[in-house]
């Protein structure tokens, strides 16, 4: 093989091996460049006779050529497997939304929730909150429900393996006035605080869910009675339906953290098939409700002779329900996205007493 004939076949062979683009680039300058190979051999074409040219010039010229045209194709190929692993690997998804506007809805609790405490907080009552996880002592027995105590059974507890100090399992708690002894315990008196919240029992149909919501509601002061509590929850429900008919109906009734104890209905008729909250045609009851029991003041370390109070505690998924027309409470915690563009509410749609709680 000729000297020619090799340092071709070694050019094009090296031209051949670069895997991209920069390193074709370098074998370019290495044959082609100022100083390259191929270069420096058509400069010798000056210094040769003419018959050496003649023999010579043309193979010369003919190895540039097939340099070039060698840089060329690979180059080609190069861009085209790289288009090809872009295609590849960046892919556009063109089933996304063109424009990202704001997503998802405000579930209708959460809605609810921050309606109570928009009313709420315009009567000078503040948010309270407490662990889900409670202990026995907050859940039950500071509540003046002991150990034999009935009530405890009606509440079909959710119980932990582990236990607490004294010894009792970790519970889920079962409503949220354990949120009340926590408020007692830690704060002095006068209070005025809700407590909304998750609570737990076992429990489920079309009307109960082993999760659901309640609010408490909790004022120790000086002087308070029962018409104190009529008229807080009077004015919290004509705000929360938004509408002036509401009738309440307190009837006596027991709970162990509450003495005098009322179960409040709420008057209301039958339209087209719907109830429609006001006035005073059919009752449905409503929440629970009284004069928070001395035993209880007593176990957060107030003096029962000092302070009274009433609470309430109602269930919020049962307010929604009503208010905003959904009956089966399970649909709720489905995580339906369907469920929740009809029923949630725009981020932006702020409940507030003057623009309307229930815009
Ligand atoms: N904790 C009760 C329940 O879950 C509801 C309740 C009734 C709360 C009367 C109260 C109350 O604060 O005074 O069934």
């Amino acid at each position: 093989m000729s000297d020619l004939e090799s340092m071709s076949s070694d050019i094009l062979g090296r031209i051949e091996a670069a895997g991209d683009l920069g390193a074709l680039e370098a074998e370019r300058v290495s044959a082609l460049g100022k100083q390259g190979a191929v270069t420096q051999l058509l400069k010798t074409l000056g210094s040769m006779t003419p018959e050496q040219r003649q023999a010579e010039g043309p193979r010369i010229h003919g190895l540039r050529e097939q340099v070039t045209a060698a840089i060329a194709s690979r180059k080609a190929a190069l861009e085209a497997a790289e288009l090809e692993r872009k295609l590849a690997t960046e892919m556009l998804d063109m089933t996304l939304p063109v424009r990202a506007g704001p997503q998802g809805t405000v579930h209708p609790v959460s809605q609810v929730m921050d309606e109570l405490a928009e009313i709420f907080a315009d009567m000078g009552f503040s948010v309270a909150t407490g662990p889900e996880i409670e202990d026995d002592w907050h859940n039950f027995t500071a509540l003046n429900i002991p150990e034999s105590h009935p009530a405890r059974a009606m509440h079909d507890t959710f119980y932990f393996d582990r236990t607490d100090a004294d010894g009792r399992k970790m519970l889920l708690r079962t409503h949220t006035s354990p949120v009340q002894i926590r408020t007692m315990v830690n704060r002095k008196p006068p209070i005025y605080i809700i407590a909304p919240g998750r609570t737990y029992r076992s429990d489920s149909d079309a009307t109960h869910t082993p999760m659901f919501h309640q609010v408490e509601g909790l004022v120790i002061d000086r002087g308070i009675h029962l018409g104190h509590l009529k008229w807080t929850l009077e004015t919290f429900l004509k705000a929360y339906f938004e509408r002036d008919d509401i009738v309440l109906r307190l009837r006596p009734s027991y709970f162990p953290f509450t003495e005098p104890s009322a179960e409040v209905d709420v008057g209301y008729t039958v339209q087209d098939g719907r109830r429609v909250l006001g006035g005073s045609d059919k009752w449905m009851e409503l929440l629970g409700s009284g004069m928070v029991h001395p035993k209880v003041i007593e176990a957060c370390g107030l003096d029962p002779e000092e302070w009274q109070g009433f609470a309430f505690g109602c269930g919020i998924d049962r307010l929604a329900m009503l208010k905003y027309g959904m009956d089966d409470l399970r649909a709720f915690f489905d995580g339906d996205i369907r469920w929740l563009k009809h029923y949630g509410f725009a981020a932006l749609d702020v409940p507030t007493l003057s623009g309307g709680v229930g815009a």
